[in-house]
């Protein structure tokens, strides 16, 4: 069993995923300011997952607070903003901090800091149950949406499935965004094999994904990210099922790195291609993904591989960890709440 995450007595514990598959280490800390850090470097990650830590980072931050109630709201307002500064394009952080501070704005004046602090700790802990409980549900909807989809070929033989980063227990606490699609389909024999693309540079789809599809026994191959179209060409994949960190009210898609290329190839070849993601994952505030802001991150993380030099270290590097898939080249968006087949801008708006 993963246990990605999880919160007691004031400690939080996660699963470290910088060094997965080769250590499994799980570390328990009371610091926020550590909690930040793991945010950061991706020793917890994925967009849901991020949005679950984030709520328990600012009930550590919380927990570390020494002063008088008059003078919390200016250390609140400052924990939030360093929550909120260690990871730019995963909406789901800021959906868990906008959360936890509703909680506080209709808190604050009548509550003692005491009970301000256990009503924020069980909204950080049902951002967490509800993450669980929306992969469950997306599963479904994802899994009857395919069945009509590929109704025809599953007549004749079940299916191989693309899917790029990690998006399964590890990103979520749950079953899984897209993963939990593809273990759901699986389990109901509608999948022969996975291809899960190896997702450089951090190789979250090599180390994450085959990780957990090794431990549900799911066949799977891992390929190399630029080796997809090829794939399409030669008819080995039957559609292609990806995550999403951030998604705009018109349904464009920021994802990991190298998604909008595998989208652009099933597009070309005629191969369905689906966002699975929570309405949490949904930024209904902004039009188009042109305004979805795209980190970019360290140039060492393309220089070295796994801390051993590559690259010269003066090598100059464009290194986005996300890239916007724009909604045209998508067969549906798989939600918790249903799943979205065209007509994005209206249909997306309903749900939030
Ligand atoms: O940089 P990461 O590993 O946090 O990126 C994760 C992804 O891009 C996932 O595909 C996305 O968050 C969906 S997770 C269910």
């Amino acid at each position: 069993m993963i246990d990605a995450i999880s919160f007691q007595n004031g400690t939080l514990r996660y699963l470290d995923q910088r060094f997965l598959p080769l250590k499994e280490n799980y570390v328990a800390t009371k610091s926020h300011i550590e909690a930040i850090e793991a945010i950061k470097t991706l020793a917890v990650r994925g967009a849901p997952l991020i949005g679950v830590a984030a709520g328990y980072t600012v009930i550590l931050g919380i927990n570390a607070f020494q002063g008088s109630k008059e003078e919390f709201p200016a250390y609140f307002e400052q924990l939030i903003t360093d929550v909120e500064a260690s990871r730019p394009t995963a909406v789901n952080l800021f959906f868990a901090t906008a959360r936890l501070m509703e909680v506080y704005n209709a808190n604050y004046a009548e509550d003692s800091l005491e009970s301000l602090v256990a009503k924020m700790l069980a909204a950080a802990v049902k951002i967490h149950d509800d993450e669980i409980d929306n992969c469950d549900r997306m599963a479904r909807f994802g899994v009857d949406q395919i069945r009509k989809d590929l109704a025809s070929t599953l007549k004749k033989r079940k299916l191989t499935v693309l899917t790029h980063c990690n998006t399964g227990t590890l990103a979520t606490g749950g079953s899984g965004t897209a993963l939990g699609v593809i273990k759901l389909a699986w389990q109901e024999g509608l999948i022969e094999k996975v291809i899960t693309a190896e997702s450089r540079p951090l190789l979250q789809g090599l180390r994450l994904t085959a990780w957990e599809l090794e431990q549900e026994n799911i066949p799977f191959y891992s390929i190399s990210d630029s080796s997809s179209a090829f794939l399409m060409q030669k008819g080995m994949i039957d559609f292609g099922i990806v995550g999403a960190d951030r998604i705009a009210a018109n349904g464009d898609t920021a994802n990991k790195i190298g998604t909008y290329a595998h989208a652009v190839s099933a597009d070309r070849h005629g191969i369905p291609f689906y966002i699975a993601a929570p309405v949490s994952t949904i930024d209904i505030t902004i039009d188009n993904g042109t305004q979805i802001p795209i980190e970019e991150r360290n140039a060492d993380e393309l220089r070295t591989i796994f801390g051993t030099q590559v690259a010269t270290p003066t090598t100059p590097v464009i290194n986005y960890a996300f890239d916007v898939t724009p909604s045209e080249l998508l067969r549906g968006i798989i939600t918790d709440k249903k799943a979205v087949i065209g007509n994005y801008v209206e249909e997306l708006r309903k749900i939030v």
